[in-house]
């Protein structure tokens, strides 16, 4: 799904805006500051690609119940992907799929299992919960057939533990895999929180003002 892809244009413009507010602040031109506000961009990005936020369900991102919310008596040890689903402005329900470092990962183990680093108090009974785009170059991480329990992503063989929060275990990801916070909600997932450290292609500031954005969507 998630090949080899060119820098998000969103975050660039990010980017820039907060290189450009810097600028302006380092200088303390009050004019400039104005006038950069003057030409801020209206909203970027819209509820479709909002990262997964707290009080967004779980939602089963392909196969036939593609868009229903996750089952946890269906859940077990191999991932199984899921896209968050928040709200629009009206209320209506908006899968957040637009945005393609949105995806996730979803594992049941035992309890037991799930060791440091994994954030324990953002699991729920051995449910947990990651994003599924590599932090390498941004290619979709699957199971590792060749060695069962751990992930592979397919584009430079980069490996991760998701019993062991998505640490690195092989290749050349500089980071695990960020861990999304969530509880059992009736049968379903709801996240009761962000990803605890910013997706693949996101700096730590790119990801602060992108959560901030999120807020007014
Ligand atoms: S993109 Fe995953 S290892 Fe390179």
């Amino acid at each position: 799904m998630t090949k080899y892809r060119r820098a998000d244009p969103e975050i660039s413009r990010r980017k820039f805006i907060n290189v450009a507010l810097g600028t302006a602040g380092a200088v303390g031109g009050l004019g400039l500051v104005t006038a950069l506000a003057g030409v801020r961009p209206p909203i970027r990005i819209t509820a479709s690609k909002v990262p997964a936020i707290a009080g967004d369900i779980l939602v089963y991102a392909e196969g036939p119940d593609a868009g229903k919310p996750i089952d946890i008596s269906k859940l077990n040890d191999k991932l199984t992907h899921a896209w968050p689903q928040g709200k629009d402005k009206t209320g209506a329900p908006v899968v957040r799929k637009d945005e393609p470092n949105n995806l996730l990962m979803v594992f049941k183990f035992a309890e037991a299992e799930l060791v440091a680093p994994t954030d324990l108090k953002a699991t729920d009974k051995g449910v947990v919960a990651y994003s599924g785009i590599c932090m390498h170059l941004g290619c979709q991480v699957g199971n590792n057939a060749s060695k069962p329990g751990t992930l592979l992503c397919p584009c430079h063989s980069g490996a991760y533990d998701p019993r062991a929060g998505c640490k690195v275990i092989g290749g050349p990801p500089p980071k695990p895999l960020s861990q999304l916070p969530i509880k059992i909600d009736g049968t379903g997932l709801a996240a009761t929180g962000p990803l605890n450290a910013p997706y693949y292609g996101s700096t730590e500031s790119d990801w602060a003002s992108l959560l901030e954005e999120a807020k007014t969507i």
